[in-house]
């Protein structure tokens, strides 16, 4: 979740899915795609610095940092038309404002999981941030033993002449969560061999151990804190 694409990133990207002469007749449209783009770029400095300004505020009242790091990213433009290519849906610029959610996204990596749910009640809060959907996989983890909180929100951007609001979404997770995610990922998506069951099997042993690290890490946290 680290790159940012740039509107001259995107372009290339454009040009290598469609043929130029279809770039070329249709370059309002990519004018429409590029500035729909930035848009989702701002709604997610938004999201970014909103964490960071919680991050400030709990690091003055606990001493310490509640965030480990934050990523973003804007889901790349093949990506883009696979999913509205997979849910039957038209490859328009209003399409992808309207069908997908997940354009603009942001990470945010914690160290312990009670702190996944205080940024999270902390900026569902805030007044200009409507929630539009929440899944609880650390409550209840998918079968392969993936955790996360995903949500997703609307934020408003505030632009020249108006305000928009923009869905970004959020996936809240601490480093032992993300970083069983990622191996997941590699895995999962490595071509020189077949996933098989038993691959599968110690993957999910693997989070199970993630999740009991992570628990006895939010008692040690509350031992230390009480400590104080
Ligand atoms: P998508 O079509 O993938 O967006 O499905 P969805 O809309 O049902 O979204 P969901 O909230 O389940 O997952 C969205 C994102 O979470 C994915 O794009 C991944 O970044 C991450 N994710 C979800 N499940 C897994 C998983 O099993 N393994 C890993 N590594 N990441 C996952
Ligand atoms: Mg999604």
């Amino acid at each position: 979740m680290s790159e940012q694409l740039t509107s001259a990133e995107i372009k290339k990207q454009l040009d290598s899915v469609f043929s130029d002469e279809l770039v070329e007749c249709t370059k309002p449209l990519l004018q429409n795609f590029q500035k729909l783009m930035a848009y989702y770029r701002c709604a997610m400095m938004e999201i970014e610095t909103k964490f960071n300004v919680l991050d400030e505020e709990f690091s003055l009242a606990l001493d310490r940092n509640p965030i480990n790091s934050i990523k973003t990213r804007l889901k790349s433009v093949n990506s883009m038309r696979e999913k509205l290519k997979r849910k039957k849906l038209d490859l328009t610029v209003s399409s992808v404002e309207e069908n997908l959610y997940d354009v603009a996204g942001v990470r945010v990596v914690c160290s312990f999981p009670d702190d996944v749910y205080m940024l999270a009640n902390a900026l569902l809060k805030q007044d200009d941030i409507t929630l539009v959907e929440a899944k609880d996989y650390i409550k209840n983890p998918k079968p392969n033993g993936y955790r996360s909180l995903h949500l997703i929100v609307e934020v408003p951007i505030f632009l020249a002449h108006e305000k928009k609001p923009m869905k970004v979404e959020i996936q809240l997770r601490t480093i032992a969560m993300d970083s069983w995610a990622s191996l997941e990922h590699q895995l999962r998506y490595k071509k020189d061999y077949n996933f098989d069951e038993r691959m599968a099997n110690e993957l999910l042993r693997c989070a199970e151990l993630s999740a009991e690290l992570d628990a006895r890490m939010d008692a040690l946290r509350d031992i230390v804190q009480n400590e104080n």
